[in-house]
C-alpha cells in the first residue's frame, strides 16, 4: 500500500496564526523537513532552538514515537518524549499538572514546539498545555487516528474535562502546523476506522453533497484503506474544516454547524459511559435523530434521514441505542453547555449538504427524535 502518494497541503488562513495541514503518505518520514518548513518559519520567532516536547501515549510511542524520535534527532532535534495514559481520563489537571513538571525539567521555553502525537486526547491535552505554558507556546499536531486527523487536531480548541463536563475548561490556541500521515491508519483497530468515518460523513451532511456521494460509490476502498480514496477523504474534510474555522474561529456561529449530531452524540456518549460507544459511534446515532427530528418540523424531507441511515448502516456503525438510556440522554443533553437560558440548540438538515442551528424549545419534539434512535433495536442496532 502506498508509495505513489502525493502530498497535499490544505492551507487553514487565520492572519498571523495561519498554518497548513499536510497530508502524505508515509510523510512521518520526513517531519524533520517539515517541521523545519512550517513550525520553526515563523518570522517572528528569528534564532529558533530545535527543542520540541513529544506528547504521546506509549502504544503510540512504540509505534510511531520511537522512529519519529531517530529521524528527528539525525537532523539536530533534542526531542524529550513524554507519554500519558492511553484514554479520556488524561485530559485532567492532574495529568496536565505533570506534564508542565515534565516540561520544567526539560527546560522547555518560548522557543520550544510542544508536538502531539496520538489521537484526540493527546492533541487536546498537549494542545491545552501549549496554550497556557508560558502563556502559550508553539504546537504541532501529529493526528494518528482517523477522527483527529479529519477533527480534532483541526481548528485550535485545545481542553481539559471537569468531572462535572467534558472539555470544560479550554483554549483556543491554533498549530503551527498540522501533520498527517495517513499510513497510520493502518494499525488503527478496524472500529476506529469506522467510528472515525462518522465524521467523515458529517462534513458531506452539513456542506457538500457530492462529498457524500463519492464516500457512498468509494467506501469499499476507504475502509480497505486505499491510499487515494483515504487521501481524498482527508483533504476535503480539512478542507471543509479549515473553510468553516476561518469564518468562525471562536464558535460564535458558523462553527457551532460542526456540532452536527454531536448534542445528542454527547448526551449518548455521557449516559452510556466514555469507552462503551466510540465518540464516532455516538455521533452517528446523533445525526440520525438530528435528521428525524429536522423532518418532524418539516424542515427536511424524509429521503435524507433514510439516505444517511443506510450509509451508516454500510459503515457498521450503530443506528440504534438500547432504550432504556431515553430518560438518562433527555437529562444529559439538558445539561449541555451549548443550550442557552434552558432551551437546547440542534443542528438540523434541511437537505443533504446545508444544515441551520434551530432552536428547540419542545421537548416532544426532541423525546421523538430520541425514540427514533430506540425503537428499532432489533432491526439494526
Ligand atoms: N469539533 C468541532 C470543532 O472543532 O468546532
Amino acid at each position: 500500500m502506498g508509495g505513489s502518494f502525493v502530498p497535499c497541503e490544505v492551507p487553514v488562513n487565520l492572519g498571523d496564526r495561519s498554518y497548513k495541514i499536510h497530508i502524505q503518505w508515509g510523510s512521518l518520514s520526513e517531519a524533520p523537513t517539515l517541521l523545519g518548513r512550517h513550525a520553526s518559519a515563523e518570522p517572528s520567532h528569528s534564532g529558533l532552538g530545535k527543542h520540541l516536547f513529544l506528547v504521546t501515549h506509549p502504544g503510540v510511542q512504540s509505534l510511531y514515537g520511537e522512529g519519529l524520535q531517530k529521524v528527528l534527532s539525525r537532523e539536530g532535534y533534542a526531542v524529550d518524549t513524554s507519554t500519558v495514559p492511553e484514554g479520556e481520563s488524561s485530559k485532567c489537571l492532574e495529568v496536565a499538572s505533570r506534564l508542565y513538571d515534565r516540561m520544567v525539567e526539560a527546560g522547555v521555553k518560548r522557543d520550544s514546539v510542544v508536538v502531539a502525537l496520538g489521537g484526540g486526547v493527546v492533541g487536546d491535552l498537549a494542545g491545552f498545555v501549549a496554550a497556557t505554558y508560558m502563556r502559550g507556546i508553539r504546537f504541532v499536531q501529529i493526528p494518528t487516528t482517523l477522527l483527529s486527523q479529519v477533527d480534532a487536531s483541526v481548528g485550535g480548541k485545545v481542553a481539559l474535562n471537569h468531572p462535572s463536563a467534558k472539555n470544560l475548561i479550554g483554549a483556543f490556541h491554533q498549530p503551527s502546523f498540522v501533520l498527517i500521515d495517513p499510513e497510520t491508519l493502518t494499525t488503527l483497530p478496524d472500529r476506529e476506522i469506522r467510528a472515525g468515518m462518522a465524521e467523515v460523513v458529517k462534513y458531506g451532511m452539513i456542506h457538500d453533497e457530492s462529498f457524500l456521494a463519492y464516500i457512498e460509490d468509494n467506501l469499499d476502498d476507504l475502509l480497505a484503506l486505499s491510499p487515494d480514496p483515504i487521501e481524498t477523504i482527508l483533504r476535503r474534510s480539512c478542507e471543509i474544516k479549515a473553510w468553516v474555522v476561518e469564518r468562525d474561529e471562536r464558535e460564535s456561529d458558523l462553527r457551532a454547524l460542526l456540532n452536527f449530531g454531536h448534542t445528542i452524540g454527547h448526551a449518548v456518549e455521557a449516559v452510556m459511559g466514555y469507552g462503551e460507544m466510540l465518540h464516532g459511534e455516538c455521533v452517528a446515532v446523533g445525526m440520525l435523530a438530528a435528521t428525524h427530528m429536522a423532518t418532524e418540523c418539516g424542515l427536511c424531507p424524509p429521503e435524507v434521514g433514510d439516505r444517511l441511515r443506510r450509509l451508516l448502516i454500510r459503515i457498521g456503525l450503530p443506528v440504534t441505542v438500547p432504550s432504556q438510556h431515553t430518560d438518562g440522554i433527555l437529562a444529559a443533553m439538558k445539561l449541555d453547555k451549548k443550550g442557552r437560558a434552558g432551551k437546547m440548540r440542534f443542528v438540523l438538515p434541511e437537505g443533504i449538504g446545508s444544515v441551520n442551528l434551530v432552536e428547540v424549545t419542545e421537548e416532544a419534539l426532541v423525546a421523538h427524535a430520541l425514540d427514533s434512535i430506540m425503537n428499532e433495536a432489533s432491526g439494526n442496532g
